[in-house]
């Protein structure tokens, strides 16, 4: 390991990024958060981020562009499948690791900082209330070896329905990897904290797009459909969108997680923040 490596690394992680305004409110400050912040990553799940679900090539340029380093995805992986094409050529881009050894994609998706550390994320998908899967727990432990070969600081999304799932798996890897960290339910849990002597935990992320929605959709047509059961176009919801997630503090020479803070950022308050319509200093949480 190089000597001028820096102690410590601030990575943010967002939750799944839904749609044209989980998208825009990246665009439009996550450039301004990187250097406000002095982040040294930025992870994000982008299985919601075309139109509500899947992502395409272009949309993941423009995360690309806007300061998103590593991309997760999750049950949505293939809905847009001209996706397939960066998921076989890109580093930065996974599909869940217990997915069928045919399905396209890499098993873990790696970068380094501009400082020159390793980062590494594995997805990984549960298995109750959802499509069956190969067992996560297996798949985690016969990828390891391969991805320490790689970075020590390795962060798990776990794209899980059940919270039990998650806790499980948070235990199971607790003192081998960075941060396990929860996605999928869209809800983001008040349960942060830092399992065994180094990985950081959260149930769910939370989802970085519009709140006034049933999980980013419209809730009109949700209503609707449920009451009825006549199909209806579940669209996009456009109001009150928000930036949701965890803030780690790293060390880099273990790769164990020093700190995990919850962060929710509204974009009305990163409007006065970073395009100065308020006259007094707007102090986001934690402070940015
Ligand atoms: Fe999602
Ligand atoms: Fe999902």
């Amino acid at each position: 390991m190089q000597n001028n490596l820096p102690k410590c690394l601030k990575v943010l992680i967002l939750g799944d990024i839904v749609g044209t305004p989980g998208v825009n409110i990246l665009q439009t400050y996550l450039p301004a958060i990187k250097k406000s912040m002095c982040l040294d990553l930025v992870v994000a799940n982008a299985e919601n981020a075309a139109g509500g679900s899947g992502l395409t090539p272009s949309i993941f340029k423009k995360l690309k562009a806007a300061g998103v380093d590593l991309f997760t995805l999750g049950d949505h992986i293939y809905k847009k499948q001209e996706i397939i094409n960066t998921l076989i050529s890109e580093n930065c881009i996974c599909k869940p690791a217990n997915y069928p050894p045919s399905s396209p994609g890499r098993s873990f998706a790696f970068t380094n900082t501009i400082d020159g550390v390793s980062v590494a994320v594995i997805s990984l998908m549960g298995r109750t209330f959802m499509r069956p899967v190969d067992c996560p727990f297996l798949a985690v432990e016969k990828l390891m070896p391969e991805v320490n070969k790689i970075a020590n600081i390795v962060i798990v999304d776990i794209h899980a329905e059940a919270t039990s799932d998650k806790y499980l798996m948070g235990h199971f890897l607790k003192g081998k990897v960075s941060a396990v960290l929860g996605t999928h339910t869209h809800v983001q849990t008040a349960d942060e904290q830092i399992l065994g002597d180094g990985t950081a935990f959260i149930c769910d992320l939370g989802m970085t797009g519009p709140y006034d929605s049933v999980l980013g959709r419209s809730v009109d047509p949700v209503t609707a459909t449920t009451i009825s059961f006549l199909p209806n176009q579940f669209t996009v919801a456009s109001s009150d969108v928000r930036m949701s997630g965890v803030l780690l503090e790293v060390n880099v020479a273990t790769g164990k997680a020093n700190s995990i803070s919850r962060i929710q950022f509204f974009e009305k308050d990163l409007c006065k923040k970073f395009n100065g319509t308020e006259e007094k200093e707007v102090v986001l949480q934690p402070s940015i």
